[in-house]
């Protein structure tokens, strides 16, 4: 019998996405590090002709990773950055395939250090400016902590209003779970014809 994921997780259902798009030598953001899960998945798909940038503002995310990048000896292919995602265009200056937001705080970690609607919009923006033809931009969304809610507005409104001719916009959630689960958002850039 075939082994997969089952639909339960959201990380896991993003990651179903994003296999699909990214492969060999591609460029990739990881947008909010903290422990490196995300870092080190596409770490592992782009290998050592892609490169991976991963941005978080909290040093311990950038220990941890860090960690698990040398255990894995991905050093070459993955740059981490101690910054703020809205500050991406100040360090990547490649196209991407795929820019990847896992929003919210770091479990067992300082929840007061979470993403923040204007800082995330303008991170998105920026890595929908970096994408090639047929590249995503992938949110995973959580609304249970306060502000959380806000930011999914935030992030929905900016999304649903991109162009259709030149974006694809796509929304992917759990409607039979309780108490705010997660959502998932795509934006796919269209090949121009
Ligand atoms: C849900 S966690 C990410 C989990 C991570 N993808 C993993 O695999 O462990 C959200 C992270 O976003 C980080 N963060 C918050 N504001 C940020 C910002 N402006 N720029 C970059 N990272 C930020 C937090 O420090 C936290 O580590």
């Amino acid at each position: 019998m075939k082994k997969r994921n089952n639909f339960d997780n959201v990380n896991n259902i993003a990651k179903m996405y994003i296999k699909e798009v990214i492969g060999e030598g591609d460029v990739c953001i990881d947008a909010t590090m903290g422990n490196g899960y995300d870092t080190v998945f596409l770490a592992e798909i782009v290998g050592e002709n892609g490169k991976v940038y991963a941005f978080d503002v909290q040093e311990e995310a950038i220990k941890s990773t860090e960690k698990k990048v040398k255990k894995l000896e991905f050093e070459d292919r993955v740059e981490l950055i101690l910054d703020g995602h809205e500050n991406i265009s100040n360090y990547v200056k490649d196209s991407i395939k795929c820019a990847v937001f896992n929003l919210g705080y770091l479990p067992r970690c300082e929840h007061r250090i979470i993403t923040k609607p204007d800082t995330t919009i303008e991170a998105i923006k920026q890595s929908v400016a970096l994408l090639e033809e047929n590249g995503v931009v992938c949110v995973s969304i959580y609304t249970g902590h306060e502000g959380g809610m806000e930011e999914r507005n935030a992030v929905f409104d900016y999304a649903a209003n991109l162009e259709q001719k030149e974006y694809n916009v796509f929304e992917s959630k759990f409607i039979n779970q309780k108490n705010n689960p997660p959502s998932i958002i795509l934006i796919e850039k269209k090949k121009q014809v």
